[in-house]
């Protein structure tokens, strides 16, 4: 009887075991699998709009920028602020926020301004430096410069040629 009572004490201490450990398992995996967007890893919108802020603060009034004379012209015809409030939306939308970006398409919007390689090269290295200044982290930076790396062929003139 004594024996009895412990084979069937085992039998649900396993069971338990086994199912609470198959459970544990499952929930990790799925974690795991459901990472939080590149918007909520960033810290949201805030964060966000510091970086884009600091960032065209730095593309503006950059020197190698503005020797492109179309460039330098949609500069001084573009107020800084309406191109931050874009950008901002655009990297919020495609990070995966509740933003909707409303703005002209890539292509649409650069292509008067005939961006070479160097340039484009140019605000790669401005945007690293940005990154940077703000401490983002190594992966989200670099999920981020993948976004940007995306529309270079929109960006540059020869590319989309
Ligand atoms: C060398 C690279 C780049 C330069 C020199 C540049 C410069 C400019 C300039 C001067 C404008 C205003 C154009 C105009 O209205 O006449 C503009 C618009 C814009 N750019 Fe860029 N840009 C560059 C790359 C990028 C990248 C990589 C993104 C985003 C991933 C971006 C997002 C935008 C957006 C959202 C607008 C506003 C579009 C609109 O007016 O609806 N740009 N850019």
């Amino acid at each position: 009887m004594a024996i009895h009572s412990l084979n069937l004490i085992t039998k649900i201490v396993v069971t338990g075991i086994l199912i609470f450990g198959f459970n544990t398992t499952f929930a990790q995996s799925s974690s795991e699998a459901e990472q939080p967007s590149l918007y909520d890893r960033l810290g949201g919108l805030a964060p966000i709009t510091v970086v884009v802020s600091d960032f065209l603060d730095a593309l503006v009034p950059d020197a190698t920028l503005n020797a492109n004379p179309a460039i330098d012209a949609a500069r001084k015809r573009v107020p800084t602020p309406y191109l931050k409030y874009r950008v901002s939306a655009l990297v919020c939308q495609v990070s995966g926020g509740p933003c909707q970006y409303q703005g002209r398409a890539m292509k649409e919007s650069h292509t008067h301004l005939n961006i070479t390689e160097t340039e484009w090269a140019r605000m790669v290295t401005i945007f690293r430096e940005v990154l940077a200044k703000n401490n983002v982290p190594e992966k989200e930076g670099q999920e981020l410069i993948d976004i940007i790396a995306s529309t270079k062929a929109d960006i540059v003139a020869s590319a989309a040629e």
